[in-house]
């Protein structure tokens, strides 16, 4: 589908988490099929420093929004303000924190913060923005919202269980939502990439590693195809070979577990 062209006809995209990896790669994209962008993310120095290159590069109007989106939903007002009066044709639901590998549950580093923190960040941030945006894009019968979800989302994920959960949210989520609201004229697609080249991915996981601006523009082609995505065939293709070559009886079972454990330890310290 041409995200740029008249079958949309609204000017903005909103992005989370947008000065770095996947979000800034959608940014761009996106901008540079035409659409408007707002930025928002944590530091409003690397802000500033995006919207200048994509007003540069792609000549599009953009908006930046600082916040912080570990905080609870109380501090989403200063969004909805700095929205009034933007039509908003494609939301991007990227912003999610990972867990440093590999973490039981009880281990995870000062659990008390960690858990709200976590929920918020991964899980909260999109419903509330969805909240904030949707309505406008039923008002128009027109609209995208993409969800940034995960391989890892497929299964459960033991040492990883908090980020696979929360992915798994996301993409219920959004597949949920696209049966309630296709019939109003709106897209939601779930993406669930697999290793995307960004300061997240872990230095060791080098197989496969995609550029995030490659990985956004392919996955962006996808949209209006499917409501489910990889994004990207070779990631859909890593995805068959994981779950070949790491079967869940094997994944699941104490000797699995330890062994994924001491792997990572191991890889971890040669980086
Ligand atoms: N990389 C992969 O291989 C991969 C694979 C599957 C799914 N994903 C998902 O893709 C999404 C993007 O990941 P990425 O790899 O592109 O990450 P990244 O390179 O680390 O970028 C994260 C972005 O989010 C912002 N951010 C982080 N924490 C934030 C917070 N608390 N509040 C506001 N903004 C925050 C960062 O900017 P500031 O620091 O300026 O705030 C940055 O713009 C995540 O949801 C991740 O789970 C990634």
């Amino acid at each position: 589908m041409d995200l740029g062209q008249p079958v949309l006809f609204v000017s903005f995209v909103v992005v989370t988490g947008a000065t770095a990896g996947i979000g800034k790669a959608y940014a761009h994209e996106l901008a540079k099929r035409g659409l408007n962008v707002v930025l928002i993310s944590r530091s409003l120095e690397k802000l500033k420093q995006v919207a200048a290159e994509i007003e540069e590069q792609h000549g599009r109007s953009t908006r930046v929004i600082q916040m912080d989106f570990t905080e609870g939903s109380e501090s989403y007002e200063p969004i909805r303000d700095a929205l009034q009066g933007l039509e908003i044709g494609i939301l991007v639901n990227n912003v999610g924190m990972n867990v440093p590998l590999p973490l039981r549950f009880l281990d995870l580093p000062n659990i008390d913060k960690y858990i709200p923190d976590f929920v918020n960040c991964n899980i909260l941030s999109t419903l509330k923005m969805t909240q904030i945006i949707l309505p406008q894009m039923v008002a128009r019968k027109k609209g995208i919202v993409i969800n940034i979800s995960s391989i890892l989302a497929r299964r459960p994920m033991p040492l990883q269980q908090i980020y696979a959960a929360s992915k798994t949210f996301l993409d219920l989520f959004a597949r949920g939502l696209d049966r309630e609201y296709r019939s109003k004229g709106i897209i939601v697609q779930s993406v669930l990439p697999a290793v995307v080249d960004t300061n997240m991915t872990p230095k060791y996981a080098k197989c496969g590693k995609i550029p995030a601006d490659v990985f956004a523009h392919k996955a962006l082609n996808t949209v209006g195809l499917t409501n489910r995505t990889s994004g990207t065939l070779m990631h859909s293709i890593q995805w068959l070979l994981a779950r070949t070559l790491l079967p869940q009886w094997l994944q699941f079972s104490s000797v699995g577990i330890t062994l994924v454990f001491f792997f990572h330890k191991i890889v971890m310290r040669q980086d």
